[in-house]
């Protein structure tokens, strides 16, 4: 056995505002059927007025560290780290993490954000898992959180039915590679080639050094939908692949697979490209959409609610995104109590 980082806390959060289909198409040119049958979406969350991401971030990171409370006692919230997974940050500068560990009243513990887009929960929790097994930190709260709401164009029927605010958290501590939570490996990595496909131009240095105004439309987030699923569906299967190969498992060993929840019909490709059947499948997106960074924390956190996670599974976690990124990573599911509700 060898020192590994070990899940032992689970929270998610959403803003309290609920935007049904039929509410969509009373603003823009689409339909309940049309979202539900190319998307699997029925409800997605938005942020009030002046709500931000820190905010549904601290809401989360809370309810992760209560949950680790209730099986570890107060020892197990004394996190030493904080990794924020997030696209949409409340500023460009500085990041939004060291904000959120100070209303978390965590002191003056490294707290850093990282963006990978939807894959930015994998990639976080790879940071943060890899600090521990370092000897870096010892308990780390790791978490997703985006407010898409902010960055979409109000016109752009695609991206609106799709998107929607959350966050989601982990905590994780420093034990061994044998004990359930342990996680086991992670497989990683990017294509810089389809930067373009996932995007918001404007806003950046490559825009703002040229001294000119964004052009009209360009300060919202853009997707091209065809090319983005079909990359998903190969991406989240082949990264699933080998990372199985590399932990010893085949898919018909897992009970579940918690894939970043963009389109339902993604989640089905990857299940038929792996050979799973349905009920090794978590779905949530028909209640919160694509949550972007909190898509793999919120899925977990309904699964194990709902009992359709629990302890001994073995689970793997897959995520796509912008970048293009994608990652996975596994575990055996281990005995937590998810806190969602204040
Ligand atoms: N309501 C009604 N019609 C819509 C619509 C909506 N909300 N959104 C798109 N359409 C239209 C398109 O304009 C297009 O019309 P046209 O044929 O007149 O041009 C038609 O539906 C088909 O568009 P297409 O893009 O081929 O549909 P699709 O079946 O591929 O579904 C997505 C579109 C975006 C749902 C799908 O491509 C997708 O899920 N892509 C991946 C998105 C994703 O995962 N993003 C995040 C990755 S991290």
């Amino acid at each position: 056995m060898s020192r590994a980082a070990v899940v032992c806390g689970l929270g998610g959060a959403l803003p309290a505002t609920a935007v049904t289909n039929e509410e969509l198409a009373a603003q823009l040119d689409t339909s309940d059927q049309w979202i539900r049958t190319r998307t699997g979406i029925g409800l997605r969350y938005v942020v009030a007025p002046g709500e931000s991401t820190s905010d549904l971030a601290v809401a989360a990171g809370e309810r992760a560290l209560e949950s680790a409370r209730r099986k570890g006692g107060a020892e197990a919230a004394d996190v030493d780290l904080v990794v924020l997974a997030t696209s949409t940050p409340d500023r460009p500068c500085p990041g939004t993490a060291p904000g959120v560990a100070h209303r978390l009243g965590l002191g003056t513990v490294p707290a850093f954000d990282v963006a990978a887009v939807c894959t930015g929960f994998v990639y976080a929790l790879a940071t943060a898992a890899s600090m521990i097994t370092a000897g870096v930190a010892e308990r780390a709260l790791v978490i997703g959180a985006d407010t898409f709401s902010t960055i979409l164009d109000p016109v752009d029927r695609t991206t609106r039915a799709i998107f929607g605010d959350g966050a989601g958290a982990v905590v994780l501590r420093a034990g061994e590679s044998g004990e359930p939570g342990a996680l086991l490996g992670f497989d990683l990595g990017s294509d810089g080639g389809g930067a373009d496909l996932i995007t918001v131009r404007a806003g950046g240095s490559r825009q703002r050094s040229t001294g000119e105004p964004p052009a009209p439309g360009d300060e919202f987030f853009a997707m091209e939908g065809r090319p983005v699923f079909t990359q998903a569906v190969i991406n989240m299967s082949e990264s699933s692949q080998r990372l199985l190969d590399r932990v010893g498992w085949t898919p018909g060993d897992l009970d579940k697979v918690v894939a970043h929840q963009a389109n339902v019909r993604i989640l089905h490709a990857v299940g038929e490209q792996l050979g799973l059947e349905d009920k090794q499948l978590v779905v949530n997106l028909d209640r919160v959409g694509n949550t972007v960074a909190a898509s793999i924390p919120l899925a977990l956190s309904d699964a194990a609610a709902g009992g359709d996670l629990v302890p001994g599974h073995r689970v793997v976690l897959t995520g796509f995104g912008g970048g293009l990124t994608w990652g996975s990573a596994a575990l055996v599911w281990p005995d937590v109590e998810p806190v969602t509700q204040s």
